[in-house]
């Protein structure tokens, strides 16, 4: 019993100590969407997707919920939210050429397709998608994708 209580205790000072620290936050004033959006032209339907689903992760501005204050928590979702903006930024749209938005936009069908997109960690806290919206996400990628082959 004894040594349980030590380990406990152990925990409870690390779990405190850990507190201290704060990762940056992805928190610009405001949610720069505009240039992907009038690039992609999302319809309302596919707009309220990517704000509720994907925009957290790729954008430059998450809506953090109260967990993410409280370490581990605040440490993963950081993580998450710098690598998710590495790979797909939708606030850095115009720096994308033609070429890369091509690429992004196959990666997120596969994804999506895959269920891979959103993470499953936080399909498990905010809900998953419905076949619908899956279905009426990659159509509208797909047909993105189409302005683009035009173009090149
Ligand atoms: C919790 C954070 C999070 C959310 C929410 C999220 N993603 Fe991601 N996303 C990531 C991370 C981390 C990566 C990089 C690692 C990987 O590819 O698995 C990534 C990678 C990607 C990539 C790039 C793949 C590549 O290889 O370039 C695409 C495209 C993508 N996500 C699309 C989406 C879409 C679409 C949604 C919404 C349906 C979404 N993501 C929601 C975190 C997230």
């Amino acid at each position: 019993m004894k040594i349980l209580r030590k380990i406990l205790l152990a925990l409870l000072v690390v779990f405190v100590l850990i507190q201290f620290y704060r990762p940056e936050k992805n928190e610009a004033p405001y949610r720069d969407v505009a240039s992907f959006e009038a690039d992609t032209k999302p319809t309302p339907e596919i707009k309220t997707i990517l704000e509720n689903k994907c925009y957290d992760c790729h954008s430059n501005k998450t809506e953090y919920p109260w967990y993410s204050e409280i370490a581990p928590m605040s440490y993963i979702i950081a993580d998450h939210v710098e690598e998710g903006n590495e790979h797909f930024n939708v606030s850095a749209w115009d720096s994308y050429d033609t070429k890369k938005r091509d690429h992004k936009l196959d990666e997120l069908i596969e994804e999506v397709e895959e269920g891979e997109m959103p993470e499953k960690g936080y399909q498990l806290l905010h809900g998953g998608f419905s076949e619908e919206e899956k279905e009426a996400l990659i159509a509208w990628t797909r047909k993105v994708r189409e302005q683009y082959q035009v173009s090149n």
